[in-house]
């Protein structure tokens, strides 16, 4: 279904009790000032995940990882499975981020496993794409996004794909503070929402929820989310004071 979404991505961000005091931070600040039909998914590292949903239960909000295991269990040292996530309160992952694309060399076809595994484990996926600035720059935004789309996620089934979340996040604007205005990100979502009616019907393409990520923060939600096809934010650097990232919730 496509909801209103506000997800905090922390990255490789807080100690321990430095993460408890950002939750608990947040849980505060939403439970005076909040939409109601806004669902708000904070991302940890993956330490801090059963701390983080235990809060969360409490506070209305969800939980999610950064990264998943596209294995079931086994001898894969230092990685984390969809059963571990789940098992420790997250409902959310975030698959194909463009740091674990151009830092550990993830492909489309790897995170279409990853993808597969979150979703059989009952997982929300928050599929990540977007282009670099070389790619914008000669005018191939487009084609490359349309072929991560096309490469991670034509494998799904209709009933699983209406179980993913997207996330466009256009490298350039990723920490940079140089968001994409509101008709970048417009059009880009329009065109992903396309290219989802392409692969699996009209009718699914109009319930995805697609995201936008990128030095989004509490002075340009407001006109990101105004647009039809920006379904709420992923949010980075801004996520991690508890005051900036409740005001971007409060951008609907
Ligand atoms: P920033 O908001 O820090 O640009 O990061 C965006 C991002 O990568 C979220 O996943």
């Amino acid at each position: 279904m496509r909801k209103k979404i506000v997800a905090g991505n922390w990255k490789m961000n807080k100690t321990f009790s430095e993460a408890e005091d950002l939750v608990f931070g947040i849980a505060d600040e939403l439970a005076s000032d909040r939409p109601e039909d806004v669902e708000v998914v904070i991302c940890p590292p993956a330490l801090y995940l059963e701390m983080t949903s235990d809060v969360a239960t409490e506070n209305n909000f969800s939980c999610g990882a950064q990264n998943i295991s596209e294995h079931e269990a086994g001898a894969y040292t230092g990685e984390i499975s969809a059963a571990m996530i789940a098992s420790a309160g997250a409902s959310y992952v975030i698959a194909g981020h463009s740091e674990r694309r151009s830092f550990y060399g993830e492909t489309d076809a790897l995170i279409a496993r990853k993808v597969k595994q979150a979703l059989k484990h009952g997982l929300i996926p928050i599929y990540c794409c977007g282009e670099v600035l070389e790619q914008r720059e000669r005018n191939l935004h487009f084609e490359v996004v349309g072929q991560q789309i096309t490469e991670a996620l034509s494998g799904l089934t209709a009933e699983e794909f209406s179980n993913v979340v997207i996330a466009y996040e256009p490298v350039w604007a990723i920490g940079t503070g140089q968001t994409a205005s509101p008709q970048q990100a417009q059009e880009m979502h329009a065109y992903i929402r396309e290219m989802a009616g392409k692969i699996f019907g009209k009718e699914a393409a109009a319930e995805t929820t697609i995201l936008y990520g990128g030095s989004c923060n509490a002075s340009n939600a407001r006109e990101l989310f105004a647009n039809p096809d920006v379904d709420g934010g992923l949010i980075g650097g801004a996520s991690l004071k508890a005051g900036d990232f409740v005001k971007i919730i409060n951008s609907f």
